[in-house]
């Protein structure tokens, strides 16, 4: 399959569909509960109309920034995604390959597939690593070390995640790192075998991150039960202060909804925060990322880095969270769509296309550069 031949995200999300194992692909797509969030990341960023402006010089464009004070060729990242790994084989590698190729940052997560040095030693520059703080502390500031000796140039702490989400098609589907053994997992995996090509020839199985890193649990199914117990609901701003004394570089507070939040955050400190619902998959019912956005910029927009996450598919949605405030924006689901649909080469024509999406919008609402975009783009109704 060419990549050229998908000319939008729905079309890299459909070919994704036909070619990852139906757990997989249901894992990355789906959200939480009835999926009222997800589903309102998507309707409210389309209900934002964009004003259009004719007869502007736009022949000097361009989508160069910074994220986090670093240049950037466009205002976007790759936001932390767990278990990436399953949707390619080597997936997190790829991603980061590709990302770094097109002059912007890859975020890891902890719950990856590939380890933080498997990705240091496959790349050419420093990517971000995300951070849950787990129950156990002392693997939480291991992990914050193996990221210094990574030479990460970022620490993406994630605090929206004290307990999980339930998603309904994880539990009926039987996702479980490895897959459940169940004949119709093992069925559908017969019938996507490029997935499984990759997937076997890819460096790991499991959760590199955590693997042979927590003592006693080098059996991977007491792996995954390590894991569901660690989540803390005792999660304070007390460990935002923690984990700022043990990491000495950029941190960036991510999951931040409410303005009440968005100020306690700005007060860490910290050099960014990401106005995030998880990409609708923890709190249904929560408000759409875009809804928040312009209120925490109101609130803290002058004290600390704005960034945005949440229903991104297009560069039309780049364009309408930039107008709203946000310095940038991190790609979640978009890109995975990609990988599933093409490995390294998917993950650059996602991001190929919505910087295309992101050029040819700001053309037509006459804008040349990024710091040019804000609210004065926005149609009012
Ligand atoms: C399959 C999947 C796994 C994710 N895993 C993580 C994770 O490990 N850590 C994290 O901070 N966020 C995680 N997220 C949330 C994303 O970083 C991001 O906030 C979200 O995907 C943005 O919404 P979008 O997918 O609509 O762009 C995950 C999202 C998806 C879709």
């Amino acid at each position: 399959m060419t990549m050229r031949a998908l000319t939008c995200i729905e079309d890299m999300r459909q070919v994704a569909r036909r070619r990852v194992p139906k757990m997989f692909f249901d894992y990355a797509d789906r959200g939480s509960y009835a999926e009222e969030t997800l589903h309102s990341n998507r309707e409210d960023l389309q209900r934002v109309k964009l004003r259009q402006r004719v007869l502007v010089d736009v022949s000097q464009r361009s989508l160069a920034t910074t994220i986090l004070g670093e240049p950037v060729a466009l205002p976007i990242a790759l936001a932390p995604i767990g278990l990436c790994g399953m949707q390619w084989g080597d997936g997190e590698i790829l991603a980061c390959r590709a990302a770094q190729a097109a002059g912007i940052p890859f975020c890891l997560s902890t719950m990856s597939i590939c380890a933080i040095e498997d990705v240091a030693a496959a790349v050419e520059q420093p990517f971000w690593f995300q951070l849950y703080v787990m129950k156990d502390r002392g693997f939480a500031r291991a992990l914050v070390e193996r990221a210094i000796a990574a030479r990460c140039s970022a620490l993406v702490l994630t605090i929206d995640l004290q307990v999980l989400g339930q998603r309904h098609y994880d539990i009926r589907n039987g996702m479980t790192v490895p897959p459940e053994i169940k004949l119709r997992n093992v069925i559908d995996i017969a019938t996507k075998p490029g997935w499984a090509i990759s997937v076997l020839r890819g460096k790991r199985k499991t959760f590199g991150n955590l693997a042979g890193h927590v003592r006693g649990m080098e059996n991977v199914n007491s792996l995954a039960q390590w894991i569901a117990g660690q989540f803390d609901p005792a999660l304070s701003w007390k460990d935002v202060d923690w984990i700022r004394s043990l990491w000495p570089g950029k941190l960036v507070i991510k999951g931040v909804l409410d303005v009440e939040d968005a100020k306690l955050a700005a007060r860490t400190g910290a050099t960014a925060l990401v106005v995030s619902n998880h990409g609708g998959r923890q709190l249904d019912g929560a408000v759409s990322s875009i809804s928040a956005l312009p209120k925490i910029v109101d609130a803290v927009g002058g004290q600390i880095e704005i960034m945005f996450d949440g229903g991104i598919r297009s560069g039309q949605d780049v364009l309408r969270a930039l107008a709203l405030g946000a310095r940038s924006c991190l790609l979640g689901r978009a890109y995975l769509y990609g990988l599933g649909a093409g490995g390294e080469a998917g993950v650059a024509r996602a991001i190929e296309i919505i910087r295309n999406e992101l050029d040819v919008t700001m053309a037509l609402t006459g804008s040349n550069s990024i710091a040019e975009i804000g609210r004065h783009l926005i149609a009012q109704s």
